[in-house]
C-alpha cells in the first residue's frame, strides 16, 4: 500500500501527509521539530470568534461524507453550557482508510486541531472515538494525548493561557452504524449505536448528554493547525468552488498503486487518479477499466466515460453520485457486477442497526436476492423485484436519495444494486440465463463469507 510523500507534488501541497514517512511522525518530539502546536499557539492569541470567522472564510467541507462546511455547523450550535466536541473516527465505511493514517501517521495534528476547534466554540470537553478495530491508531492517539499533557497543551491553563479543557480518547463498539453521529453519542453514552431521529436531536442543538455537541471528522479536523499557521486565505487559495484546501482520498481496488493520496480538491480528475504513475499508475495486469465507486460504498457507481470528472463535491454531485469520505474503488474488466454489489448489500445488511423496517428487512430481501442471481438461480423478474424493494427503501432510487429511514444508511443500500442493473443488465441477465456467474471463477478472489 502506498503512503504519500512529505513533499508536495503536481497534484498540490501536502496539508495533512507533509510528515508522513519522518521518523517516528507520530511523537511529539517530531512534531515539534515541524510546527507542531504553533498554530494553537497563535489561535490562543485571537478570540475564538475570529477563528469561527477564519474556519468560515477557509470554507473548509466536512471530510466525514456530508459535506457540511465546518464553519457553519460550529455558528449553528446553540448557545448553552456545558458543549461538547466529538471527533469521529470510527471509519468504517468499506474502503475508506485516510482517518486510520491520519489517526496513526500524524496523531498530534489532530490533537492540535481538536483543542483549536474546541477553544474556537467553548466545549468544555472534547471526545475522540477511534474504530475499535484500530488498535495502532488507539495507542497512537492515546499516546499523543499522554504527550500533550505532559507539554502543556491539554488540560488546565493550555500553553499558559486562560484555556483549559479535557480531551478523552474512546475506541467504539465496532459497528459502521456507530459512524452516524447521533449513533455515535449514543455509543459514547454507553447504549447500542442506534441513530437518533432528526428533527429535534440534531447534534448543534440536543447531542451529546443532551447538550449541544460539534461532531467532526478527523481530517475536518486536522486541516486546523495548517489553517492556523498559513491563514484561511492560503486555504481558501487551493482548490475550486465549494471544494477548498486538499482532499485525502483512498484509491484501492484493481489499480496497480493503491493507497491514500492527498491532492488538491477538485483539481483531479479521476483519469488522473487511477491512471497517473504518481497516482493509482493504472489498472493492474494491463485490464480495461470496468467501473468505479467514486466515493464510498453508499455511492452510484461511475463508468469508464466519467473519468474525466474533477474531484470536488458539486461535480460528482452533478453528474450523480458523491465525494463522500474520499473512497474510490476500482473494477476492472474481469469484475463480476453481481458479486461485487451482493458483497456491498451483504455489508449494509449486517451493519443495518435494525431501527427502520426499510433498511432492516429490505436489506436482507436484496442480499438474498443478489446472492441467487450470483448463484444461477435467478429469474428474470429478480431485476424489476431488486429495484421495487429498492424503490421501498428510497423511492424513486435517485440521486440524491430520498430518505425514509432514520438515518442515511437505508438509502445508501440501493446505489450499488441500482448502478449494477442499470450500467451492467446483460450481465445480471447472463447470470439467469446461464445458471451460473459467468465470471470465470479463478478471477474472483477466495472469499470464506462466501464458501
Ligand atoms: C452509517 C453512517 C456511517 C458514518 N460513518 C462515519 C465515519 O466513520 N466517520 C465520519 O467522520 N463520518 C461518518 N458518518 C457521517 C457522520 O454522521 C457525520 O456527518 C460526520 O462525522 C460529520 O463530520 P464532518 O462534518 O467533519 O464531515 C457516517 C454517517 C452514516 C450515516
Ligand atoms: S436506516 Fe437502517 S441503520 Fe439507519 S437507523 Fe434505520 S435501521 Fe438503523
Amino acid at each position: 500500500m502506498t503512503a504519500t510523500g512529505a513533499a508536495g507534488s503536481k497534484f498540490g501541497p501536502k496539508i495533512l501527509t507533509s510528515r508522513f514517512g519522518l521518523d517516528q511522525s507520530w511523537t511529539l518530539k517530531s512534531y515539534l521539530a515541524d510546527n507542531g502546536y504553533e498554530g494553537l499557539r497563535k489561535a490562543l492569541t485571537l478570540t475564538p470568534e475570529d477563528i469561527q470567522q477564519s474556519t468560515l472564510a477557509a470554507s473548509i467541507l466536512g471530510r466525514g461524507g456530508a459535506g457540511f462546511p465546518a464553519g457553519r455547523k460550529w455558528a449553528m450550535v446553540r448557545k448553552a453550557e456545558p458543549l461538547y466536541l466529538v471527533v469521529n473516527g470510527d471509519e468504517s465505511e468499506p474502503a475508506t482508510f485516510k482517518d486510520h493514517a491520519l489517526m496513526e501517521g500524524d496523531p498530534h495534528q489532530l490533537i492540535e486541531g481538536v483543542l483549536i476547534c474546541a477553544y474556537a466554540i467553548g466545549a468544555a470537553q472534547a471526545f475522540i472515538f477511534v474504530r475499535g478495530e484500530m488498535a495502532l491508531a488507539q495507542e497512537r492517539v492515546q499516546a499523543a494525548l499522554n504527550e500533550a499533557y505532559g507539554y502543556g497543551a491539554v488540560g488546565a491553563n493550555i500553553l499558559g493561557s486562560d484555556f483549559s479543557i479535557d480531551v478523552v480518547v474512546h475506541p467504539s463498539a465496532g459497528a459502521y452504524i456507530a459512524g452516524d453521529e447521533t449513533g455515535m453519542l449514543e455509543s459514547l453514552e454507553g447504549k447500542r449505536a442506534f441513530p437518533r431521529i432528526k428533527p429535534p436531536n440534531y447534534p448543534a442543538a440536543i447531542g451529546l448528554y443532551g447538550a449541544p455537541t460539534v461532531v467532526n471528522n478527523v481530517e475536518t479536523l486536522s486541516n486546523l493547525a495548517w489553517i492556523m499557521r498559513n491563514g484561511s486565505d492560503a486555504f481558501q487559495a487551493l482548490g475550486d468552488g465549494a471544494s477548498r484546501g486538499t482532499k485525502l482520498l483512498s484509491l484501492s481496488g484493481h489499480v496497480r498503486r493503491p493507497g491514500n493520496y492527498e491532492v488538491e480538491f477538485a483539481k483531479v480528475t479521476f483519469r488522473e487518479l487511477i491512471y497517473d504513475p504518481e497516482l493509482g499508475g493504472g489498472i493492474r495486469y494491463d485490464r480495461q477499466l470496468k467501473a468505479f465507486i467514486p466515493g464510498g460504498a453508499s455511492s452510484p457507481w461511475f463508468g469508464p466515460q466519467q473519468l474525466d470528472i474533477f474531484m470536488a463535491n458539486e461535480k460528482v454531485g452533478e453528474a450523480g453520485s458523491m465525494v463522500g469520505s474520499g473512497a474510490i474503488t476500482v473494477m476492472d474488466e474481469t469484475t463480476c457486477p453481481v458479486r461485487a454489489g451482493w458483497r456491498i448489500t451483504r455489508f449494509f445488511h449486517r451493519e443495518s442497526c435494525g431501527q427502520c423496517t426499510p433498511c432492516r428487512e429490505g436489506s436482507g430481501w436484496l442480499e438474498k436476492i443478489m446472492r441467487r442471481i450470483e448463484d444461477g438461480q435467478g429469474r428474470e423478474a429478480d431485476l424489476d423485484l431488486l429495484m421495487d424493494v429498492c424503490d421501498n427503501i428510497s423511492p424513486g432510487v435517485r440521486w440524491p436519495p430520498a430518505q425514509t429511514t432514520i438515518c442515511p444508511l437505508g438509502p445508501s443500500i440501493p446505489s450499488s444494486i441500482a448502478s449494477g442493473i442499470r450500467m451492467f443488465r446483460d450481465e445480471f441477465l447472463d447470470h439467469v440465463r446461464d445458471g451460473h456467474c459467468p465470471f470465470p471463477p479463478d478471477l474472483l478472489p477466495a472469499s470464506p463469507a462466501y464458501a
